[in-house]
């Protein structure tokens, strides 16, 4: 008999759960008989609790996946019709500069310029968001092509002074390489302004914003270094995270969505962006880009 309650325990030991003890059995050990089979019985109970659970779970995980579809879907729509009147916008502000409403004093020229370059930062916010909402959907596909990296780069700080100018930064350059590079022209240079124009938000008002092209055998980087409000060592491990930011801080707008679309860009470039900081004398904040030559 009681090689026969062993043999259901062990039944239900690898899963049987409609093994139970038997009725002759009932009749020598009662006691024994009945608690194993109330024993198995809760045990089929708890397992379709687990189920359940599981169920709802599962249906949970499906709604707030949809929410998040949802959610991107939403913005990066948003983003795109946003686009529409920022870029009438700075049509607009290009036509009065240019004097087609007429003469403009220097006050209000001054006025407008200011609100061009914000208009301009706007344009470069709503380009990282639709990017990196672009980039959730399908993988980053690479247009490599040899490129003049030098030439890059400094179209990359042209579009940016202006922005800078705001707050009277200077960006500097500084090159040492003058080959040619393979790399996506187009989202190294979204990488290059990302970088740019967190230096220029992150700088004391009145500094300078250095850039520089060096290299070794192997490699090219390109530094960008900001002095002031410079990057504490213990957020150095969060500036990739999606949506990280301090930007408010800082009385910026800022989506935290800059650097991990950057460090997707150059990761998908079999690159590398590391960065450098210094909190001694004079602070400072280095955002290294390094690629394959
Ligand atoms: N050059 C820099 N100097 C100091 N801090 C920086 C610099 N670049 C980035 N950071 C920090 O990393 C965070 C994330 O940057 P980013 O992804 O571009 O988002 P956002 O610029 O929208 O805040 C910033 O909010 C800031 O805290
Ligand atoms: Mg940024």
């Amino acid at each position: 008999m009681l090689r026969s309650i062993a043999k259901t325990i062990n039944s239900v030991r690898y899963g049987n759960l409609y093994e139970r003890v038997h009725k002759e059995t009932f009749d020598v050990l009662p006691n024994l008989a009945q608690s194993v089979n109330s024993m198995i019985e809760s045990i089929v109970d708890r397992e379709d609790m687990i189920k359940e659970y599981q169920n709802d779970l599962n249906k949970k995980i499906d709604v707030l996946k949809e929410v998040e579809e949802l959610k991107e879907d939403f913005v990066a729509t948003l983003t795109h019709d946003l686009k529409v009147p920022i870029l009438a916008e700075k049509n607009m502000l290009g036509f009065l500069l240019d004097n087609r409403f007429g003469e403009l004093n220097d006050r209000q020229k001054e006025a407008l310029l200011h609100l061009k370059n914000s208009n301009k930062e706007l344009v470069e916010l709503v380009e990282i968001l639709l990017e990196t909402y672009k980039l959730n959907e399908t993988k980053i596909k690479l247009n490599v092509e040899e490129t003049d990296v030098n030439r890059l780069i400094e179209s990359a700080i042209q579009e940016m002074q202006p922005i800078a100018d705001t707050d009277s930064i200077n960006i500097r350059y500084w090159t040492e390489y003058d080959k040619r590079v393979k790399l996506d022209e187009f989202y190294i240079k979204r990488v290059l302004k990302n970088l740019i124009l967190n230096a220029i938000s992150f700088s004391n008002p009145s500094s300078t914003v250095d850039v520089a092209l060096c290299n070794n055998d192997k490699n090219i980087y390109i530094k960008i270094t900001n002095y002031g409000k410079s990057i504490k060592k213990e957020e150095i491990k969060h500036v990739f995270d999606k949506y990280y930011t301090t930007a408010k801080k800082f009385r910026k707008v800022g989506t935290g969505l800059g650097l991990y679309l950057s460090n997707k860009i150059v990761k998908s470039h079999k690159g590398r962006i590391f960065i450098e900081t210094e909190s001694d004398e004079r602070q400072y904040t280095t955002f290294i880009i390094e690629l394959a030559r």
